[in-house]
């Protein structure tokens, strides 16, 4: 059987405002399997981002469970919570959220600071990051010297030199054009099929929509589809 990696048992998530409150998930069941290419759509407001950050260890859920590598993680100290994301977890997401002052370098070794390797170790792991983006030859640019699709590519760097069980993606795609937008894409497949990542995204991009092998619609919350997709349809539109 594959191996879980994400399990999620009615999920809840309930942020109060004033005198009513939200619920921006409601008990949410999902199981995610290693190798998945799955993606959260649905209308903006519907609770992907609140799913994406709870599984990632970064926010805390009302009730429910959201059990990751194996780990129930709600009641997690943000210590054990920031060594399961150090451990297992990478992120990507809309805006890059790359550190401008770093060299590209720099930014893609970052997580890899807090793990016992020394330089040279470390200086291979970042290149060989680099090579899976195409971009090992701008290690020692800076990210303002870098368009949108590159930035984003020196994002999924940082995000797999770890080489992560998950990774994460929030709307990978929202500010790249419709070409950098189809090259991130392939990167991330590829990623996925070579090296067993799984990827979630939460997105409303019809171009990653198009990929995904597996399409869950959530709506006010809850789960509404969960769709699998045998032969997701990579061929580019022309444009
Ligand atoms: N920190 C917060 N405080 C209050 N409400 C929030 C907060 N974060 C999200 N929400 C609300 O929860 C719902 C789901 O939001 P979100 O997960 O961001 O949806 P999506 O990513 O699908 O657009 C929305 O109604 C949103 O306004
Ligand atoms: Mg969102």
């Amino acid at each position: 059987m594959a191996e879980t990696v994400i399990q999620t048992i009615d999920l809840t998530k309930i942020y109060p405002m004033g005198e009513h409150h939200i619920t921006a998930l409601n008990r949410v069941t999902l199981t995610f399997t290693r190798g998945e290419f799955a993606g959260l759509v649905g209308p903006s407001g519907s609770g992907k981002t609140t799913l994406l950050n709870i599984v990632g260890t970064l926010d805390t859920p009302t009730s429910g469970q959201a059990i990751v590598m194996g780990t129930e993680t709600s009641a997690l100290t943000s210590l054990e919570a920031a060594r399961l994301r150090r451990q297992h977890i990478g992120f990507i997401f809309q805006t890059f959220n790359l550190f401008p002052v770093y060299t590209v370098f720099e930014n893609v070794e970052f997580p890899l600071l807090l793990l016992n390797l020394s330089p040279a170790e470390r200086r291979q792991r970042v290149m060989e990051a680099l090579d899976w983006v195409g971009l090992a030859d701008r290690a020692r640019s800076r990210p303002t010297q870098l368009s949108g699709g590159q930035s984003q590519r020196v994002a999924i760097a940082r995000a797999i030199v770890k080489k992560p069980s998950i990774v994460i993606a929030d709307e990978p795609t929202a500010n790249l054009d419709a070409e950098n937008s189809y090259n991130i894409l392939d990167i991330m497949l590829r990623l996925n099929r070579e090296l067993s990542i799984t990827f979630l995204f939460a997105t409303h991009d019809e171009k990653v929509i198009r990929y995904l092998r597996r399409k869950i619609t959530l709506f006010d919350g809850r789960v509404a589809r969960d769709e699998l997709f045998e032969q997701p349809d990579v061929s580019r539109p022309p444009t």
